[in-house]
């Protein structure tokens, strides 16, 4: 397999070949996808929850995002990297965004940045493609806007913001977006946007018509146990299984059976009768 690059984005939705992302947030899971083969890492700020504790994503700095992002870059050879651009560090002003999304990609060796919205941050767009720093698009539900759009709610139900949601994709194709998440939307919309646009949709909750899918990494594992949204599949049960493994090592730590013999280092008997 090859390194994958924006271009292999489109090659793969002009041959009809579906695109694959997930989340990752350190080295070791980043080199676990990346052997599995996964197209492309998403260091999302979905880590303000998955990885802090957060409630939503607003806290999440660029500092967090560098961070993380410069661990998933070491463990990964050939998936895509693309780093969310966190709340408020693209919102102010287009330099502004392109400062911190040359910031990212100059100290995390990304090859993408991720940014939610459409029109209302179109000047912030074109200005970080302009930097030649490839953009993805973020359209549906944007977890960025939880406190205006007043909850994690599926987008695009009425026609009137069904229309919009195309009206936005399309711009952001015309302004050089190299592939667009849609989050949350109805199936057959989002397959819809699919057909009319010519940049790859990657779909969360929005059906198979997406020229792509990602899910959180924690989410699909069953890593995540408070909460499980509609769209998520359970590739595993990581959760069940660290469990029992915990369950198991405590109790053997605490009747001697772990560790055994086979897990020590060994001292000649000629050093050991001098000890004592
Ligand atoms: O932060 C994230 O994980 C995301 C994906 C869910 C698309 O933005
Ligand atoms: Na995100």
């Amino acid at each position: 397999m090859a390194k994958k690059t924006v271009a292999t984005f489109l090659e793969m939705k002009q041959k009809g070949e579906k695109i694959t992302m997930l989340t990752a947030y350190d080295y070791s899971m980043a080199k676990v996808l990346d052997r599995a083969g996964v197209d492309s890492i998403l260091v999302g700020d979905s880590l303000g929850m998955t990885m802090l504790g957060y409630e939503n994503t607003l806290a999440v700095t660029i500092e967090d995002m560098i961070h993380h992002t410069k661990a998933v870059k070491r463990g990964t050879e050939e998936a895509l990297v693309v780093c969310d651009m966190p709340f408020m560090s693209y919102h102010i002003s287009a330099e502004d965004a392109v400062a911190n999304a040359g910031r990212i990609i100059k100290e995390t060796g990304a090859h993408a940045v991720k940014v939610e919205g459409g029109s209302v941050v179109e000047k912030q767009i074109r200005a970080i493609v302009n930097a030649q720093i490839p953009v993805m698009g973020h359209l549906g539900l944007t977890p960025q806007s939880v406190n205006a759009m007043g909850g994690f709610l599926v987008q695009g139900k009425s026609e009137e913001q069904a229309k919009l949601l195309i009206e936005e994709a399309k711009l952001l194709e015309k302004i050089g977006c190299f592939s667009i998440v849609l989050e949350c939307i109805p199936e057959k919309l989002a397959r819809i946007i699919s057909e009319h646009v010519s940049i790859p949709t990657i779909g969360i909750g929005a059906g198979a018509g997406c020229d792509g899918q990602v899910l959180v990494i924690q989410d699909m594992l069953g890593l995540t146990s408070d909460f499980s949204p509609k769209f998520v599949k359970h590739y595993a049960e990581l959760g069940v299984s660290i469990d029992e493994a915990v369950r198991t090592y405590c109790s053997e730590v605490k009747s001697g059976v772990f560790p055994a013999l086979t897990h020590t280092f060994k001292i000649s008997d000629a050093v050991l009768e001098k000890l004592y």
